[in-house]
Parts: C-alpha cells; sequence; structure tokens
C-alpha cells in the first residue's frame, strides 16, 4: 500500500504541490488526472525521491518512508516509473540494463537461457521487435517506440506497484491497442498497484475498476471514480467540474 500524507514538494522557492495526500491500496488501479502544469509528473518523480524535488511530508510503501530512500533501493522495493518522457541512455542496452537490475533484485545471477527466453516471450506481448532488445536504452527511439520499449523493462522486471506517466501519449491506435491489452495482461497475472496518469479515456477502457483523483492547486480537489473520468473527457477541467457544479450543453 502507498500512502502519502500532507506532502509538500518545491522547486527552489516555488511549491508545486501542498497538502497532497492519497491512499493506493494493493491491487488498486488509480488514475490521476488535472490541467498542464498541476504537478502530476512531479508527484510520480517525487515517489522516487527525484534530487530536482525538496520534499516535505511522508510517503510509505508498505510502512517503508521513501523519501529517505535514493532511488535504487526505492525500485527494489518493487516500485517502477513510466516516465512521461523516457530518458536515452546512449552506451548501455536493454538487455545489459534490465539483466543487472534482475540480478540486483533477485541478489543472484541470472539464468541467461530463461533470461533471453523471457524476453523473447515478452517482444511478443508488446510487439516489440527482438532487435530493441540490444539497442541502447531509449536511444535514437520513436517517442511511441520508447513507451513499448519501457514495457519491456516493466514486464521483465515484474514491479508490483507501476505507475504510468502518460503511457498513452505519442502511441498510434494499433499501439494503444497492444500497450492497453498488454498493461491488462499483466494486471490480470499479478495484480499490481498500478498509478495511471492521462488526459484520455482510450487508455482507460483496458481497466475494469479504477480510482480517478483530479489534481488541481496541488493537491486532489475531487476523487471518483470511471464517471468521473469520463465527465472530465465530456466537460474538461474548467467546466466547473471540480466545483461540482458542471455547465450542462
Ligand atoms: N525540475 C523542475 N524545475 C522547475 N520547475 C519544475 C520542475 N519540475 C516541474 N516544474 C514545474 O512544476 C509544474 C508542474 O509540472 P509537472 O511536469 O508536474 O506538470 P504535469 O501536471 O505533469 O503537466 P502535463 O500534463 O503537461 O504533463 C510546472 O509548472 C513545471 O514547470
Ligand atoms: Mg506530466
Amino acid at each position: 500500500m502507498l500512502e502519502i500524507k500532507d506532502l509538500t514538494v518545491k522547486v527552489d522557492d516555488k511549491i508545486i504541490l501542498n497538502n497532497f495526500n492519497i491512499t493506493i491500496n494493493d491491487g488498486e488501479i488509480h488514475v490521476l488526472m488535472g490541467p498542464n502544469g498541476t504537478g502530476k509528473s512531479t508527484i510520480c518523480k517525487a515517489i522516487f525521491n527525484h534530487p530536482d524535488y525538496i520534499i516535505e511530508g511522508s510517503i510509505k510503501y508498505n510502512g517503508t518512508e521513501l523519501t529517505k530512500l535514493d532511488v535504487a533501493s526505492i525500485g527494489k522495493l518493487g516500485l517502477f516509473l513510466l516516465a512521461q518522457n523516457p530518458v536515452e541512455i546512449p552506451g548501455i542496452t536493454n538487455a545489459e540494463l534490465i539483466r543487472s537490475a534482475l540480478s540486483e533484485k533477485e541478489n543472484k545471477p541470472i539464468d541467461i537461457f530463461k533470461f533471453n527466453k523471457k524476453l523473447n516471450e515478452v517482444c511478443e506481448i508488446i510487439n516489440l521487435p527482438k532487435s530493441f532488445v540490444h539497442r541502447d536504452i531509449n536511444f535514437n527511439m520513436s517517442g511511441g517506440e520508447k513507451k513499448k520499449n519501457e514495457l519491456l523493462s516493466l514486464f521483465m522486471l515484474e514491479p508490483k506497484f507501476i505507475i504510468l506517466d502518460e503511457i498513452d501519449s505519442g502511441l498510434d491506435i494499433d499501439a494503444l491497442k497492444e500497450v492497453g491489452n498488454a498493461l491488462n495482461k499483466y494486471y490480470e497475472m499479478e495484480h499490481p498497484s498500478i498509478l495511471i496518469v492521462t488526459h484520455h479515456q482510450a487508455i482507460l477502457e483496458y481497466f475494469k475498476d479504477y480510482q480517478v483523483s483530479i489534481l488541481q492547486d496541488g493537491h486532489i480537489t475531487k476523487s471518483g471514480t470511471s464517471d468521473l473520468a469520463k465527465e472530465i473527457e465530456k466537460h474538461g477541467f474548467k467546466a466547473n467540474v471540480i466545483n461540482g457544479s458542471k455547465n450542462d450543453e
């Protein structure tokens, strides 16, 4: 379970999040929506104790305080961030990074035969060309390719808490379907918690039950279920939905 309490996140003197609270239970899918620039990516990165941010308050994962840990230790606890703009790392291939992360996580050397077999299986599931396994991490990949490439690591590392920051942005219609189906399959297999940041309804069609929270003015201003996401898609944030008095057509 992830519990964020009384969180303030600042960059220099600018307050991005304040009085931010959220609880995400084991196996829960939680959708975070909100206008551009309200701090959705900031909260995703703050969970990983990103060094850009001054963080006050508490972020606990299964009782462990994350604000005191570094990113590698947080990953080892089973959290995974698929970033809005995945970073390019020239000089290290996907296979190299995933293999070393796996052996770190499992505290033992990796059986290379099983590892390669699983890489091939995952490429099939997400419809990623097998040649990507030996490409440098996200390097010279298109926006949509980067998102799928990140899914390769996700499926291989089997995280228990997944943060998807606009995974749907930059995906074409077919890729969105492949990614949606792959994530649904992962959810059915592993029952992780998932925090989904999105501006659109389409990716949510791949999930049955989910909570929705709206982020504005640095904190959650409204919560609900799938109906709230549909409401936002239909009327937008400005249509007074947040204040509970939407403008009807
Ligand atoms: N490292 C940083 N340095 C300076 N300002 C930052 C930093 N990170 C975020 N901000 C600012 O904080 C605000 C929130 O940014 P954030 O990326 O979290 O928005 P967002 O809700 O994810 O928006 P979008 O929907 O466009 O992705 C923005 O005004 C942004 O410019
Ligand atoms: Mg963002």
